[in-house]
Parts: structure tokens; sequence; C-alpha cells
């Protein structure tokens, strides 16, 4: 039959949430299932490529036959897609970041004190801003959850992170986003929209933009 459309490609998966050590039982957290993510390594990993997902914290069960990095915190997610940088072809960046992290991180389980506790936190890198500024070969899809001026707030950040699509979920349709099993996503690439899809599995979101990948990746590269 024919080749498949990612053969010989390697795509970089990263979901999940990231944990944010505050000490040595507390963390920041967030809500992320890694659905999305471990839906899109399926569906890429379906397209022929070699897959690596890099997952922080997820419900979500990564598909067999990828290849499987666990990260606990934005630092170590930030690493492991460095390390893997000069390999990569594709990357998806699904993942839900902290933005910020604990300025410091207690040796010892911080004792109850005062009615208040300050806690200085302070940001972390943008992985995927890294990956548009050191992008050689690599194609970059990122995410954006947005609750309001959604489309502009997109190709502002699509621009500002040089990424070369970006999916956006507008998190105020009820079956879209954060621990749903299915999404309502737009796709922009720098002219402005590339794909509208309805309501649909995630899995199927995946399939489609994947397949949306293959075909901007066959073009750029004049197959
Ligand atoms: O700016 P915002 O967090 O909405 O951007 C979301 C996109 O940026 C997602 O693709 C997410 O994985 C990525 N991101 C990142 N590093 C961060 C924060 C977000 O790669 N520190």
């Amino acid at each position: 039959g024919p080749a498949l459309p990612l053969a010989g490609k390697r795509v970089v998966v990263t979901a999940g949430g990231t944990v944010e050590r505050i000490d040595p039982v507390r963390y920041l957290a967030n809500d992320s299932s890694g659905k999305m993510g471990a839906a899109i390594a399926a569906a890429a990993l379906e397209a022929g490529a070699e897959v690596t997902l890099i997952h922080g914290r997820m419900s979500a069960k990564a598909p067999e036959g990828v290849e499987k990095i666990g990260v606990e915190s934005a630092l170590d997610m930030f690493e492991a897609v460095r390390s893997l940088w000069d390999r990569t072809d594709i990357l998806v960046k699904a993942a839900a970041v902290a933005d910020y992290r604990p300025a410091r991180r207690a040796d010892r389980k911080i004792k109850k004190h005062g009615d208040t506790l300050e806690l200085e936190l302070v940001k972390n890198p943008d992985i995927v801003a890294w990956a548009g500024e050191h992008k050689t070969k690599q194609y970059i899809v990122q995410f954006a959850a947005e609750t309001h001026d959604a489309e502009e707030n997109a190709m502002d950040k699509l621009r500002r992170k040089k990424s070369d699509l970006i999916v956006l979920n507008d998190v105020t349709v009820p079956g879209a986003g954060f621990g749903t099993d299915t999404n309502i996503v737009r796709v922009y690439d720098e002219r402005g929209k590339a794909a509208d899809w309805p309501l649909l599995g995630k899995d199927e979101v995946a399939r489609r933009l994947i397949a949306l990948v293959a075909e901007r990746t066959a073009a750029r590269n004049g197959a």
C-alpha cells in the first residue's frame, strides 16, 4: 500500500499537567487529563511516525508503542524537550505547563504558623516559545485554551511564539477542553483559520490534526 503519511518522522508530543513542588509533600498542579495529548500520540503512531510522549501527571493511558518519558515539573519537561530537539521533526505541545513555580522548594514540610502564609512564585520557561526560537527543521503545534477574544489571542500567541499551527479550545463551550472525552477546536496558521471542526471525540480531533500536520509538512518538504 501507499507509505504512511508520517513514515520516517519523529513526533514529540507533550501531554498532561506539570507538578511544581512546594515542599516534600505539597505541590501546585492542574486539571489536565492528558487525553488530548495521548490521543495525538496514538494518531501520530497510526500515521507511521516514531513517537515520544513527554508526559507530566495525567489520568489518560499512554498508547502502546510510543516511547514514554515521565516528567514532573515544567523545568523537567523543558529539559526533556531540549534533549530530543535535534531529533524532533514535529513537536505537539499539548501539555498544561504551569506558568509559575514556587521560588524555593522547602527541604522539609512547611509547618503551620500564622494565619497567612506567603508563597513566592517565579515564572517558568515558556517551552513552546523556546522551541519557536530554536526551530530549524521542526514543525511546531501549540495549544491554547481561551475564554475570550479567542481568535485574536490565538493568532497573537502563534506569532509571538513562532509556532506553525495553534489549536484553539474555547473553554467556555460545553464539551471542550479539560477532562472531557470530546473537544471543539479551531486551528490557525500564520495566515488565519486553517480548520474549524465540530464537536468531536478527542481521538477524531487527534486524527484530523495529525492529517493536517502531515499535509502541511509534506507540502513544505516539497513532497
Ligand atoms: O500561553 P499559554 O500557556 O496559553 O500557551 C499554551 C501553549 O503553550 C501550550 O501549547 C502549552 O503547552 C505551551 N506552554 C509551554 N510552556 C509554558 C507554558 C505554556 O510550552 N511555560
